[in-house]
């Protein structure tokens, strides 16, 4: 069984990054800018925003963190998107999600420029990526077929299962999967799914992303199979220094031992996705997404 270290594969790639940027100001280039905008002070989203910055300061791009009162208005963050789609200096920009109730994440993404949606969230980057067109794709997904690629796991004809049909995740994990050159065979269940755990008995590749703590037990998972792991939740815990633990959507000690890769939890597909949120960024600087 190989572990999947994403950890360190994350470090590898915004190491890659970072040798790029230090080219582009060679030549006298304009190193890449991204901004982020944070709503409220929700506590795992400051703690995200802030590892996006500090990933930004590592790699040699320039930041900007623009922070608003969870009483902004829709409009006033509207405004804000409209600033940011209008500023030159700015490559990309992302704004964190959950946004409070009174706001529409749905009007607020389609406000954003999909040149520099490097969350890749807006419909024009979700529509080009299914029809195969150079697109920004979302920092799980991409960060997935990265260690996919890089781990060289096989996907040509081999049967996959997707669980869990959210935007973020799991439907684009499974355009991407089918797409040409990877050619996997896509299953894509979701909560309504009959016979679930037949169906994942049959895959070569299970990819866990609904979001429920251990969920995926050693009964359904082949000897030999492949399995992603996307889920974090945090629970209590009397183990830790800090009181709580990451447990993944898989029971990882019963499935562990019947794979041939496994991503850990944390330390899998978690570090991924700030590298490939970096790396999106330096497309869109070198402007090689849309062109
Ligand atoms: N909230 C949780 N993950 C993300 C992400 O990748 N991007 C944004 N904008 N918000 C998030």
């Amino acid at each position: 069984m190989v572990l999947i270290d994403g950890k360190k594969t994350s470090e590898i790639l915004q190491s890659e990054i970072a040798d790029e940027v230090v080219r582009i100001k060679e030549l006298g280039g304009r190193v890449p800018h991204l901004a982020a905008v944070l709503v409220g002070s929700d506590g795992a989203s400051e703690t995200y925003v802030s590892g996006k910055v500090k990933a930004c300061e590592r790699v040699g791009f320039k930041s900007t963190l623009i922070r608003f009162d969870e009483n902004v208005t829709e409009s006033e963050l509207l405004n804000c998107v409209t600033q940011l789609n209008n500023d030159a200096d700015l490559d990309g920009f992302i704004v964190q999600l959950p946004l409070p109730k009174h706001i529409s994440e749905n009007k607020v993404v389609e406000a954003i420029n999909p040149q520099k949606d490097v969350d890749g969230f807006h419909a024009v980057n979700v529509g080009r990526m299914v029809v195969g067109m150079s697109a920004f794709i979302s920092a799980t997904p991409f960060g997935i077929m990265e260690l996919i690629k890089r781990y060289k796991i096989e996907t040509s004809g081999k049967n996959c299962v997707v669980i869990g049909r959210s935007n973020i995740v799991g439907r684009p994990m499974s355009i991407l999967l089918s797409q040409k050159g990877i050619d996997c065979t896509v299953t894509l269940c979701h909560s309504r799914t009959k016979n679930l755990k037949e169906i994942c008995y049959q895959a070569d590749i299970i990819v866990a992303a609904l979001g429920m703590a251990e969920f995926l037990t050693g009964d359904m998972v082949k000897e030999g199979a492949v399995v992603i792991d996307v889920g974090i939740t945090r629970v209590r815990s009397d183990k830790t220094k800090s009181g709580w633990k990451l447990l993944g959507d898989v029971k990882f000690d019963e499935v562990a031992p019947k794979c041939s890769f496994i991503t850990p939890v944390p330390g899998g597909v978690g570090p991924m996705t700030i590298a490939a949120l970096l790396y999106n960024t330096l497309l869109s600087s070198k402007k090689e997404v849309y062109q």
